[in-house]
């Protein structure tokens, strides 16, 4: 069951408060009754809901873990390149879209997922859901390094860096490295690294937000998020706090 305002959004009618406008112009019927309270409880599957005419309906949202190799673009379609959704099984591509982007040359956690509005929160600059990286870098890390993640690095934006936190496993030639940003900027974390003097030849995310990379999928597998693991990413960006 859910709110009848919350199920028109959910079915693409609009935002809540335009789908309040549509409420109280009497634009909506429930088995053929008008309804107009946006809080009326609807069943999923069962009540039939017409909105201007058109019937509202509703598919569960689908959430994927996808490794992304290398070598594929986080996109939907592409002229030329292979895309993420070129990974998948034909039945498991409809509407999906990748939450955020990883570069071409970058892999690791790409969550796909049918549902918009976990989507944007997610990626919301205001809700600064953490990412963590791994990364093999030219150039030896030091903790000066960590300090001046740490300060905010000037990458070219209008404002510096949030603070990041840059864990060095190994220092060398070749460092390794792992990073938690709080932002999305393009090629963020190679410009991070470019901007103290170094170059990132491999990188891979390993988490973002509560969602870790399920370390038994290979390049180029994925699988369903659990109940569990939906429940936390919602939880996160507050969207299950939402009345139902
Ligand atoms: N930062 C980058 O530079 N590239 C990615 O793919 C992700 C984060």
């Amino acid at each position: 069951m859910m709110r009848l305002d919350r199920f028109l959004c959910e079915t693409g009618f609009g935002t809540r408060s335009q789908v309040k406008e549509l409420l109280k112009k009497g634009q909506v019927l429930v088995n053929g009754q008008a309804a107009k309270r946006p809080e009326q409880k609807i069943e999923e599957g069962k009540d039939v809901v017409l909105c201007g005419g058109k019937q509202a309906v509703y598919a569960q949202a689908v959430y994927l873990m996808l490794y992304k190799p290398a070598g594929t673009v986080s996109a939907t379609e592409d002229a030329k390149e292979r895309t993420v959704l070129d990974l998948l099984d034909t039945g498991d591509r409809r509407d999906l879209f990748p939450v955020g982007r990883l570069d071409k040359d970058s892999e690791g956690l790409l969550l796909l997922t049918s549902d918009g509005e976990l989507a944007h929160r997610l990626l919301s600059p205001k809700k600064h859901v953490d990412k963590v990286y791994y990364a093999r870098v030219e150039g030896r890390v030091a903790e000066e390094h960590a300090e001046r993640f740490a300060a905010g690095l000037d990458i070219g934006e209008k404002a510096p860096t949030l603070p990041a936190a840059l864990e060095i496993l190994k220092s060398g030639e070749i460092s390794e490295v792992r990073v938690t940003v709080r932002e999305g900027k393009f090629h963020q974390v190679k410009r991070m690294f470019a901007a103290v003097g170094c170059r990132v030849i491999y990188l891979k995310r390993l988490r973002m937000g509560t969602l870790a990379l399920d370390e038994t999928l290979k390049a180029g597998e994925y699988r369903r998020l659990t109940e569990d693991e939906i429940r936390d990413l919602k939880r996160l960006t507050g969207q299950a706090e939402r009345p139902e």
